[in-house]
């Protein structure tokens, strides 16, 4: 029996470029992919198809789209077009990349839908909605604005609040606007498709599936358990309708209604594979039907519901059998030092950054392997860590035992292996690859990669390049060659260091596979097959004896620690762009040290370049209320400011004018903000502006520092010109 799987990660909103979140699942799923890829059934290679496609439907999308005047299937079309670079960029290898707009996903929801709806399971209910009486139409959350309840930050969206994170109903919103025309939103009844989750037959199927050992992790078994309650009185009957205007898929018989994303979205997965399967000649009804065929969905923790109750009763209530195949693994998010990511505060990661910094992608790879295991826990990506582990594992561990042993080779063997191992190296190879209790390390590793548990798989890998490393230290082969008596020992050695590196390098691979390609070349080996693993069958300690090797290359370089200072995003939107040159302007911490400033005979520094009038308005200067002011703990130089520009939010803002001010002589005072600066992550947080002040050129012979405040009059939020 072959096992044929059918792994897919989740549909990413076709709404935005991937960030390091997204590139994270990729990877992950990725890796096991190719484990997978890698292993055969008595002796047949299993069969894998790997897909994904982008979820394109739904009303964000339609916002951003009409923002920029251009159709839906324009915009997702644009980011569609730039997904190649990220997925090869990392060594993602899907088979196949489709979209949920796509006619084969119209076709199978659809169908599932009229499944569902022949099996009882739809049902209609009037229930009341946001409309807008001028436009004439109903409005999504996203459609809606106003003032958050909780903080009463203005111009917040009908589901959630930007500014203080609170969760809302639209219906909560104080002094509710339609972002289309302003106008009041009037509540309204609409006829609504509802999927009954609370019909008993849902109940029944879930428990049973959710319960199915093997299928999910146990923290999620728990999770699911809670929602479906005692006996499926928690489940309540979802909503997979929404009113046109609408960019989604029409429900059949049902003019001007349309499927909710959420609905078409999983379906996508199939609407992939179908797409794949045809262009490539193969059975798609068959593939799914075969009960030898496994489902499984890599996901973040946020989508889980999505995928543990609502996606398994729709393919079981219209018929795919999959669903009692299917696994679902989920990971936790990763934090960007310890912080969840955020565009606007600078403190992401792009993807593509990250590679046009000439940053190695396997780095990564590994890294997020090293770090991810079968739970679902968040991990962090933290710099130091990052440039630790990779150089000192996969560098001084790994790359080092072929950068040691390998030239000599060349050098001295004409690149031929020895023909045969003397005793003590077998008995080397043999410590590396079997641990002391006599269990073979391979079963493990391959058991911990098809468990998810990438990171004791790697620490077990790094167990074999340890003992590895320890006997190419006792032998020297670089004393070894100074003495022409010592060349067999030489070459016995170096012959072993390979067979070893050559082992770690396949059990590797699906994480490295780029690395792996080149070793395969330079060891002149077809293909890495991860049966050479086995150390019982002998394959290991023969494969390389008397071949003749090619000429190594270095196979990967240190990680540059400066490159991690470039890595974080700079923050994004309008402020961003319009303080780049005042970015420039800003003296960096480091060049206060030594002064590089011109100063004039009158002791002053040298008055700045001429700008034009267009030059200085791109800095907006307005008038701020400090409403509060603290000490920064841990920090000599910083107050931490939060500042009222008239905005309806509040900026915290620090400033490093601690020597010279009383937080409790500055709250109540006006000053002066550059309010579109960048927003800057410093130690403490993140800084949305600075405060301008004063200060001489030198700060040793006249130390001071001195903020402004306006004329009586001003007010916050006035512009400053
Ligand atoms: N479109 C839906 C999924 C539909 S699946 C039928 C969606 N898209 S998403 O772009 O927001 O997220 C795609 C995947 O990326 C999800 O699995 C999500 O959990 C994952 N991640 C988003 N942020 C992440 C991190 N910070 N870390 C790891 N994964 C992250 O949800
Ligand atoms: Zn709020």
């Amino acid at each position: 029996m072959t096992r044929k799987l059918f792994v897919t990660t989740a549909l990413p909103y076709a709404n935005a470029a991937f960030h390091i979140g997204h590139m994270m699942e990729y990877i992950q799923a990725d890796i096991w992919v190719r484990f997978q890829r890698m292993q055969r059934d008595n002796g047949v290679a299993r069969e894998v198809h790997f897909v994904g496609a982008d979820d394109t439907h739904g009303t964000p999308i339609m916002i951003a789209a009409e923002k920029e005047g251009i159709t839906p299937q324009q915009f997702v079309a644009k980011i569609a077009a730039g997904r190649a670079q990220y997925l090869d960029g990392f060594h993602i290898a899907f088979d196949n990349w489709y979209s949920t707009d796509s006619p084969e996903n119209v076709e199978l929801s659809q169908g599932i839908y009229r499944k569902l709806r022949d099996a009882g399971l739809i049902q209609t209910k009037i229930v009341p909605r946001f409309y807008d009486p001028v436009k004439g139409m109903f409005l999504a959350d996203r459609n809606i604005k106003g003032e958050c309840p909780v903080c009463h930050a203005k111009d917040q969206y009908g589901d959630n609040c930007e500014v203080c994170g609170a969760a809302y109903q639209p219906t909560e919103l104080i002094n509710p606007f339609s972002v289309f025309t302003n106008a009041t939103p009037v509540l309204k009844d609409s006829e609504q498709y509802f999927f009954k989750l609370s019909d008993p037959r849902c109940y029944e199927f879930l428990k049973a599936w959710l319960n199915t050992p093997g299928r999910l992790q146990p923290e999620m078994v728990n999770k699911v358990s809670e929602w479906l309650g005692e006996a499926g009185e928690k489940l309540a009957d979802w909503d997979i309708s929404r009113d046109a205007p609408y960019f989604g898929i029409p429900i059949p018989d049902a003019p001007g209604k349309y499927f909710y994303v959420w609905l078409d979205a999983p379906v996508g997965y199939l609407a992939s594979l179908k797409n794949y399967f045809d262009k490539k000649g193969l059975d798609y009804e068959a593939f799914l039907r075969d009960s030898n065929t496994e489902q499984i969905h890599f996901i973040g923790k946020d989508i889980v519901s999505f995928h543990l109750l609502f996606w398994p009763a729709m393919l079981k209530f219209s018929g795919l059998p999959t669903v009692e195949r299917m696994r679902v693994a989920v990971h936790g998010h990763l934090t960007v030092n310890n912080e969840k990511m955020s565009k606007s505060r600078g403190t992401g990661i792009s993807p593509l950054r990250y590679l046009n910094l000439g940053m190695n992608p396997e780095w990564l790879r590994y890294y997020i392997a090293f770090k991810l295991n079968s739970k679902v826990e968040d991990l962090d990506f933290t710099g130091d860590d990052f440039v630790a582990r990779v150089n000192s594992d996969l560098i001084g561990k790994y790359v080092n035992i072929a950068s040691r042993c390998a030239g000599f080779i060349a050098k001295k063997f004409d690149g031929k292996l020895a023909d045969s191992l003397s005793a003590n190296a077998q008995e080397w190879i043999k410590r590396a690859l079997v641990t002391p209790e006599g269990v073979e390390r391979q079963a493990n590793i391959a058991a911990n990669f098809e468990a998810r548990e990438f990171g004791k798989a790697l620490r077990e890998i790094m167990e074999i390049a340890d003992i590895t490393n320890q006997y190419v230290d006792e032998n020297k082969p670089w004393i070894l060659a100074k003495d022409e008596t010592k060349l067999a020992e030489l070459h016995d050695v170096c012959t072993t260091a390979l067979i070893l590196f050559r082992q770690l390098t396949l059990l590797l691979s699906p994480v490295l596979p780029g690395v792996a390609a080149n070793v395969a070349k330079f060891l002149n080996d077809e293909q890495l097959v991860w049966a050479d693993t086995d150390v019982a069958s002998g394959v290991v300690s023969s494969a390389l004896l008397g071949r003749t090797i090619g000429a190594y290359a270095h196979l990967m370089t240190r990680v540059d620690a400066t490159m991690i200072e470039e890595l974080f995003d700079a923050p994004q939107g309008a402020a961003a762009q319009a303080a780049a040159p005042a970015v420039k302007a800003e003296k960096p911490a480091k060049a206060k040290a030594a002064p590089a400033v011109a100063v004039t005979e009158t002791g002053i520094e040298v008055i700045a370049p001429e700008i034009s009038v267009d030059d200085f308005f791109k800095v907006d200067l307005r008038i701020a209320k400090i409403v509060n002011c603290e000490h920064v703990e841990g920090s000599d130089k910083l107050l931490r400011l939060t500042l009222d520009a008239g905005e309806g939010r509040l900026r915290n803002v620090f400033s490093g004018i601690k020597s010279m001010y009383q937080p409790e002589d500055l709250i109540g005072k006006l000053t002066v903000l550059v309010a579109n600066l960048a927003p800057r992550k410093m130690k403490f947080g993140v800084s949305e502006g600075m405060v301008m002040a004063a200060s001489a050129v030198d700060e040793k012979t006249k130390p001071g520092i001195y903020i402004l405040n306006p004329w009586p009059g001003a007010e916050p939020g006035m512009r400053i010109s």
